[in-house]
């Protein structure tokens, strides 16, 4: 018998969680270090989030255990907040407060998938998913996209990897790690796709607010409401209220699949922590402006490493139009050597930039997308300008 199960052997590591251990312990052995890695805001949470924690802290009411499934109140504010932004309209029933969007996309697919189900899984995706259908006993069917096609599946794709035992389609709108966004056209068409094949959908809009440009985000089953009955959301304060760390996140159900997961979540995890639960309550209710004033800072972030990186040789980027991301390739500084070492992959890239320029990205291997590489840019603008002006740099070599 082995010490480590097979079902938790096979997990590997999250590996932009490691690239942004790799750069902060090289920060704190005083290298300067410009790191794209990590997917969170640099701002701090607004005051009056932070107040009304302050306050229930001090209330020996979040002191105690609380409902599984979430504060009543809370569960309140998602179910308004969700009819306000997007114009889905459920009942506070249909929610289920969660440690995280992460753990939201983890009890999904445990409640939905059996052995063997199958599950579409447009690629470049983010990380956790394949891990959390494999954990589920599911099987991750990768549908690749390209730069070219600006990083969005067709519904032809789609139905050409769908099988007998496909379940579940995955869609992420705006993207992690892409930054795509899809059309209202494009979306409405997939959906109904979807709906015709009696195919469940699991759609993460934790970047919903995070749109810039012309485009526009659409929650699909407000595009599709026949859908609505086998459509899981998943959601989370993380990114619109620089809340990574009070992990708050939520899944939007049908009633069985909301109980079913809350079954699960009882014996798991319990309630979310109460104090970061009536955090949630203040930035669900609360002033929103915040939220625009920091759109407004990535929109200008992302202007200006776009225009950077356009200026990088050996790397092509299309304009990413949501979340805090760009997504370009890198193939063209593959191959040849920097520094004396010559990356055959982005893996290897991502370790040369890194030791040689102090820049840290996520290869794109980590997202089923080798020779590209990920480069968040929810960092502060003059960090920005020093990082690319770095790799630009260190590839013009
Ligand atoms: C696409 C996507 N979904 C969900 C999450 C989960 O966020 P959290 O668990 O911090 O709420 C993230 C975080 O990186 C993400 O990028």
């Amino acid at each position: 018998m082995s010490r480590i199960s097979r079902r938790i052997s096979a997990i590997a590591e999250s590996p932009t969680l490691a690239v942004d251990a790799k750069a902060k312990a090289l920060q704190a052995a005083g290298e300067q270090v410009v790191n794209f890695g990590a997917g969170e805001p640099d701002f701090p949470t607004p005051d009056h989030i932070v107040e009304a924690a302050a306050a229930a802290c001090r209330d020996p009411r979040n002191h105690r255990y609380t409902p599984a499934s979430g504060l009543p109140e809370l569960r309140e504010a998602i179910a308004a907040k969700t009819a306000r932004d997007s114009g889905y309209q459920v009942q506070p029933s249909q929610t289920l407060v969660t440690n995280g969007g992460k753990q939201a996309v983890y009890e999904a697919f445990a409640t939905l998938l059996d052995p063997g189900d199958e599950v579409l899984v447009p690629a470049p995706y983010w990380v956790t998913y394949p891990e959390a259908i494999a954990l589920a006993g599911g099987v991750a069917v990768v549908v690749p996209t390209t730069i070219e096609a600006g990083f969005r599946v067709t519904v032809d794709q789609l139905e050409a990897a769908r099988t007998s035992r496909t379940k579940v389609l995955l869609m992420v709108s705006p993207s992690n790690p892409t930054g795509a966004v899809y059309s209202g056209e494009e979306l409405e068409a997939i959906g109904r796709w979807a709906d015709e094949r009696g195919l469940w959908v699991l759609t993460d809009e934790i970047y919903e607010h995070l749109v810039y440009g012309n485009a526009r985000f659409h929650s699909l089953p407000v595009l599709v409401p026949s859908l609505a009955d086998r459509t899981v959301v998943v959601h989370g304060v993380a990114k619109t209220y620089a809340m990574t760390g009070w992990r708050v996140g939520w899944m939007i159900g049908p009633p069985d699949v909301i109980k079913a997961a809350g079954n699960l979540q009882s014996h798991l995890s319990s309630n979310v922590a109460n104090v970061s639960q009536r955090a949630a309550i203040a930035a669900l209710t609360g002033d929103q402006s915040s939220v625009a004033r920091m759109r407004a800072a990535f929109d200008r972030r992302r202007r200006r490493i776009v225009e950077l990186l356009r200026d990088v040789p050996g790397v092509a980027v299309a304009e990413p139009e949501g979340a805090f991301y760009a997504f370009p390739s890198f193939a063209g500084a593959l191959g040849r050597p920097i520094r004396g070492r010559t990356s055959a992959t982005t893996l290897e890239l991502a370790e040369v930039i890194l030791d040689e320029a102090k820049v840290a990205i996520v290869p794109g291997e980590a997202f089923g997308a080798p020779g590209y590489a990920r480069l968040a840019y929810a960092l502060g603008d003059d960090d920005l300008v020093e990082g690319v002006t770095r790799i630009a740099k260190l590839l013009a070599e």
